[in-house]
């Protein structure tokens, strides 16, 4: 959702805070501003729309300023405009606030500023932090800002600066990332450490309730109850190339085609032939308790969650646990099923997804153990849970998760093989899902080749205002998977449904203007769907069919066949939600879809 850059520095600000905007732009925003302080003045430039129109704007006024901040808005209090888009400011224009998250007590604390003869120029949550600093401030930049900061309830990752410290930036974070990127000379703050990648690999992640005061040579870290704190400076491996599209059309297209190579590295190093197991150095402290657990809850949000579903079919094949799968914003409000020894799974691409980190919250107020399945490094979810594993997908820009959900298939397998293992899953099984798991890159690559003749078949479907996906199995979780890629990137309408169910509501909708896509790879539900298939026939369905290479039969059934490898009946699921997602990439292609920055859609889902 919104992103925030700051630098402090020996450069010219402008242009860094642009760049850091362009790099946030994948997470989804609908206005972007900027503000610097030039001669003992703030100078500030807000658009509605796109970072471009506010690198044409900042053309016609040069500014010279090694001090700045910036912001993309995903407007939730107030409608996107340039009077609400950030940096915000007190009346009289000393003090500039960027902010994520959510102050929930704004009404009662705008009212009370009202009171008090403060006056408001947007509807936003965020201009009464500039105000509650103006209120607090006697001198000392930092201190206005924590005591502003504790009559604020609700979520932040805030950046302040002010004309009478133009050599210094404070940040605060609860709920809402926020990280230091440590320079030469000069030090940036952001949202996400992409927004700073070409000026530093030298990151310090801030904790809930930190407050860092920055200069351009140096630091300082406390608490809001003013506890000094000392935070490791953590080198990020990924490379800023990592977050560029190489030559491809769009990060999603790029995405797409990284995963043999990001498949590969969430394998590397975790998988032992001989003994047909896997070894997940993350999940070394807390093995023998995982062992012991009779029940574990998988907990995460959209594409996540369908990895979560995909495991649970998995876990039930190689393990005894008990397994459920939870839609983090329910749960989080539900009297969730903890019970002793529970141990609870979030999986996250961000790590910062808020429905997903409060509902962890509230299971490891109940006693279960939290663990963590995230790609970002040092997101908040690898900082609340005991032990975890990383994906290593490297960035993920494309709004539409594409990598990481493979990617999370494939460690959710090595997990469930890890497990099974210490039960009554043999070493000869054990062996041939690893091998399976190695062979899943060079089948993925095989799905890739086809990309120009699946572009050919979705020509034949862009068209169509509605699509329904089935699976059942492994499979399930695909269809659903499937058809949110579809509506996310296309806007075309897209429902995925458990093959079986189809006959109990579902096939009423089925007629020649409504198609469906059949995943009827060979496994022990091939029948069944074959049977789900041809009522949809009888009634004049068009049909396009994933299937198993070799099986020549469903060309007779389906209108449209894409070939997917063999494999495990559970892997087989893998290269085929390749084939979904480039299908799905090639409909939004037809119809000129703005394929990685999705209307209405952010990347990573910051407020609840
Ligand atoms: C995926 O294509 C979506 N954009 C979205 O459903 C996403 O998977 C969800 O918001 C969860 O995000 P997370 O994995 O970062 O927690």
């Amino acid at each position: 959702m919104c992103g925030i850059i700051g630098y402090v520095g020996n450069k010219c600000a402008v242009p860094i805070l642009l760049e850091g905007l362009h790099r946030l732009e994948y997470r989804g925003y609908d206005s972007a501003g900027i503000a610097v302080i030039e001669d003992g003045q703030l100078s500030r430039v807000r658009i509605q729309g796109k970072v471009n129109a506010l690198v044409a704007r900042l053309a016609e006024r040069p500014f010279a300023s090694t001090i700045g901040m910036g912001h993309t808005r995903w407007a939730t209090h107030g409608k996107p405009s340039e009077a609400n888009a950030h940096p915000h400011t007190n009346g009289d224009e000393t003090i500039m606030v960027v902010h994520n998250g959510i102050i929930e007590n704004y009404q009662i604390l705008r009212e009370q500023l009202t009171a008090r003869g403060y006056c408001f120029s947007s509807e936003t949550d965020t201009e009464v932090v500039a105000h509650l600093i103006d209120e607090a401030y006697t001198g000392d930049l930092t201190q206005a800002v924590k005591r502003a900061l504790r009559k604020v309830t609700g979520t932040y990752g805030l950046v302040v600066m002010h004309t009478a410290h133009p050599d210094e930036m404070v940040a605060a974070r609860r709920g809402s990332p926020m990280v230091l990127g440590v320079g030469n000379n000069e030090m940036l703050l952001a949202s996400d450490v992409s927004a700073f990648l070409r000026l530093t690999n030298r990151a310090v992640y801030l904790e809930d309730d930190d407050i860092v005061t920055i200069r351009a040579d140096n630091y300082t870290i406390d608490t809001l109850a003013d506890k000094p704190v000392t935070r490791e400076t953590e080198r990020i491996e990924w490379q800023p190339d990592a977050a560029e599209r190489n030559g491809f059309p769009h990060y999603m297209l790029k995405e797409i085609f990284e995963q043999p190579e990001t498949i590969t590295n969430a394998l590397r190093g975790r998988l032992i032939h001989s003994e047909g197991i896997a070894h997940l150095g993350g999940l070394d402290k807390v093995l023998d308790r995982l062992k012991n657990t009779q029940h574990l809850v998988i907990v995460s949000c959209g594409t996540s969650y369908y990895a979560g579903m995909y495991a649970r079919y998995v876990f039930e094949r190689l393990t005894d646990l008990v397994v459920e799968v939870e839609i983090a914003s329910e749960m989080r409000y539900r009297k969730a099923n903890i019970r002793p020894g529970t141990v609870v799974l979030g999986v996250s691409q961000s790590g910062e997804t808020a429905d997903t980190i409060a509902a962890m919250h509230e299971a490891g107020r109940k006693g279960a153990l939290l663990l963590g399945l995230v790609n970002v490094v040092g997101s908040t979810m690898s900082r609340i849970t005991e032990a975890g594993i990383y994906n290593h997908g490297g960035p993920e820009i494309g709004v539409a998760s594409t990598k990481i959900f493979t990617s999370q298939c494939c460690i959710l397998v090595m997990i469930a093989l890890l497990l099974g293992r210490f039960k009554h899953l043999s070493v000869t099984d054990g062996m041939e899902i690893v091998s399976g798991l190695e062979r899943l890159p060079e089948q993925i690559a095989q799905v890739l080749d086809q990309a120009p003749y699946i572009r050919s078949v979705a020509a034949n479907y862009a068209h169509y205002d509605n699509c329904l996906f089935i699976g059942r199995k492994y499979n399930y979780p695909i269809a659903m998977e499937g058809a949110l890629k579809l509506k996310e990137i296309s806007y075309i309408h897209a429902e995925g449904c458990a093959a079986g169910e189809m006959k109990h509501g579902f096939i009423a909708m089925i007629d020649p203007s409504f198609p469906t896509l059949c995943l009827a790879t060979k496994d022990m539900m091939y029948d069944k769907v074959i049977s789900n298939m041809q009522e949809i026939k009888s009634r004049g369905g068009k049909m396009l069919a994933i299937a198993t290479e070799g099986d020549a039969a469903i060309a007779a059934i389906a209108d449209d066949v894409i070939y997917t490898p063999a494999n495990l009946d559970f892997l087989q699921s893998i290269p085929a939600v390749v084939a979904l997602q480039l299908f799905a990439y090639y409909c939004a292609i037809e119809r000129g879809r703005d394929i990685d920055q999705p209307r209405n859609l952010a990347k990573s889902v910051t407020v609840e």
